[in-house]
């Protein structure tokens, strides 16, 4: 099975535009005033970029599928699911990889206690509460995935023309920077479901693209440019990244 989940089901699941062609007028109307409310009262937390930690299971088998045969020829790859949330995207890893050692961070202490509490016999997982990346070593991972994470449901619910002050472009770039920099060269990194292109950060040109979600693969998040600015109708098909071995 490709892809399970329509596009407008797993927008709203993930707390982004409930689509809405899916609801009554009522429930509409209930759904952006429950949301609306639940944005005005939930606390900012420095650093984090998407703050729903809604997953799923095998969300992406095609990406991880693709990401099995990139890295086929590694005994036991080393993985960073970077915004792991509860451990969904960490138990995918291990059915695709049943070698690998699995790294996840994720800035919510919550979601981390699950993946501990999940992954408590797997010795070769291991899990940490981070913002970022800066913690782990250069060049230390055969892929690193980014999923669902540098992107902020709001701007897309709110159909915000601009993604500053709530993301701005420079935070995307330093965090992408940061993330490529923990990738081996001839490595993988994958950027699925941001609200920026890759292509726009100055960390691109060390990678080639490797992998392009097709239409139905990408979720309904607004895209921005450098300079914060709405791209009207734009969508972004490159999520697989190759680092270049100079
Ligand atoms: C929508 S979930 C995506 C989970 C999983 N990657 C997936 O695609 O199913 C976004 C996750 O990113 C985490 N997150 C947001 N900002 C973060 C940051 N600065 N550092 C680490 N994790 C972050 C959130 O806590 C949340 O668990």
């Amino acid at each position: 099975m490709e892809d399970r989940f329509p596009v407008a089901k797993r927008a709203m699941w993930s707390g982004f535009a409930a689509d809405d062609i899916m609801m009554s007028p009522l429930q509409r109307f209930w759904s952006k005033g429950r949301f609306a409310l639940s944005r005005r009262l939930r606390r900012p937390v420095p650093g984090r970029f998407q703050p729903y930690i809604y997953t799923l299971p095998d969300r992406y088998p095609w990406l991880f599928r693709f990401a099995r045969s990139a890295l086929s020829d590694v005994p036991a790859p080393r993985l960073l699911s970077f915004g792991c949330s509860t451990g969904d995207e960490l138990a995918s890893l291990r059915h695709v990889f049943p070698q690998a050692n699995i790294r996840g961070l994720d800035i919510a202490p919550s979601a981390i206690a699950g993946c501990r509490a999940r992954f408590a016999c797997d010795d070769r997982v291991s899990v940490a509460v981070a913002a970022s990346t800066a913690g782990e070593p250069d060049e230390s991972y055969d892929a690193v995935f980014c999923l669902a994470v540098l992107c902020h449901g709001d701007l897309t619910v709110s159909r915000a023309r601009r993604s500053d002050p709530l993301f701005p472009f420079a935070n995307f770039e330093r965090a992408v920077a940061d993330l490529a920099r923990c990738v081996r060269p001839g490595g993988y990194l994958f950027i699925h479901t941001s609200n920026f292109r890759f292509c726009d950060t100055a960390t691109a040109p060390l990678f080639e693209t490797v992998l392009e979600a097709q239409p139905e693969q990408i979720a309904a998040d607004l895209l921005y440019d450098r300079n914060n600015c709405l791209l009207e109708a734009m969508r972004y098909y490159p999520v697989g990244f190759r680092k270049r071995v100079s």
